[in-house]
């Protein structure tokens, strides 16, 4: 039996203007995690277990576009293998679905590390990044593939589509509260209204895409520099440009304000928006607060992580 597991992630600043080839920032969060298990079987059948979903399949029996059948097969296929072999392949989750915080990309790189791991094979990184993006395709359409980069290789990042990511430097750790707004959004939606705003607003939308890169490369610096405070200011400025894309709702900004009247620095959605979830950047000294705010505001679960540069 080999078991490979993969972390959730958070955008920090830069979501969606990263599908149009602007910087973003993201960082992996252990707090949450997916597993996958494989298992040897006497017959010559894989067989998938999806814990959270409770379902169990034949890889032979899978719809078309089933994210797990498609990472299983790809990577079968980057071994070297064929389909003809008895395993038993387990996934389970901590991370909550279509919540802006990575699951079906953990899912996948965790599945092609466990498959890799069965096999005695090594994929690295980024061959593993690759597989997972391939996943990500047929969430959405246009996927910058920051989620499976930054849970592939499992630190912070700075990403760029098409270009690639660097190692994104935290001189002085950071707390933050990340809040559940229950509202469950798939991305590809929020992704496919920016995309028809943008065609029929090019230059409004190019122009705000702008502003939020101008905000991730001050970000980045503030991180850098060890002055975590500005970030605060940063996740205001980026969840108005956030607003003004139209991907917030109704549901981000209750415990947006709610951490903000609670003392926290700043705050803004993450991720691809219309629900999902919120971070804000908490002072170690009311961090506990805070979360409080967040659960009477209505946050179906809180989650307080500090953000730092090694795992
Ligand atoms: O997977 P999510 O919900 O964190 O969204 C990804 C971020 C987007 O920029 C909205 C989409 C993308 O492909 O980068």
């Amino acid at each position: 039996m080999t078991t490979a597991s993969a972390p959730g992630k958070i955008i920090l600043f830069g979501e969606h203007a990263v599908v149009y080839g602007r910087p973003a920032l993201a960082v992996p969060i252990h707090a949450v995690q997916a597993t996958a298990t494989v298992t040897e079987r006497a017959d010559a059948r894989i067989l998938i277990e999806a814990r959270e979903l409770a379902r169990r399949y034949a890889l032979a029996d899978a719809r078309a576009n089933d994210p797990l059948a498609l990472i299983i097969r790809t990577t079968l296929a980057r071994l070297n293998r064929g389909e003809r072999v008895g395993l038993t392949i387990a996934v389970g989750s901590t991370i909550p679905i279509a919540g802006g915080l990575g699951s079906g990309a953990a899912i996948s790189v965790a599945v092609a590390r466990a498959l890799a791991n069965h096999f005695n094979a090594t994929l690295s990184d980024a061959e593993i990044s690759e597989l997972a993006y391939g996943v990500e395709k047929i969430h959405h359409d246009t996927p910058s593939g920051i989620d499976n980069m930054v849970i592939a290789h499992d630190c912070a990042i700075v990403f760029r589509k098409g270009v690639g990511w660097d190692a994104l430097k935290i001189a002085k750790p950071f707390w933050l509260a990340i809040a559940d707004t229950g509202v469950a959004s798939p991305t590809k939606i929020t992704v496919g209204e920016v995309r028809r705003a943008w065609k029929q607003e090019r230059a409004l939308y190019e122009k705000y895409f702008d502003a939020m890169a101008n905000v991730v490369e001050r970000a980045r610096e503030a991180m850098e520099r060890g002055e975590p405070e500005r970030l605060g200011a940063l996740m205001d400025e980026n969840q108005k440009l956030l607003e003004a894309l139209g991907v917030s709702a109704e549901s981000n900004e209750r415990l947006i304000e709610a951490a903000r009247r609670a003392g926290a620095w700043g705050a803004k959605l993450s991720g691809g928006g219309r629900g999902g979830n919120i971070i804000a950047l908490v002072k170690d000294s009311t961090r506990e607060e805070i979360a409080r705010a967040l659960d009477s505001a209505g946050a179906k679960r809180v989650i307080l992580v500090e953000v730092k540069s090694e795992k």
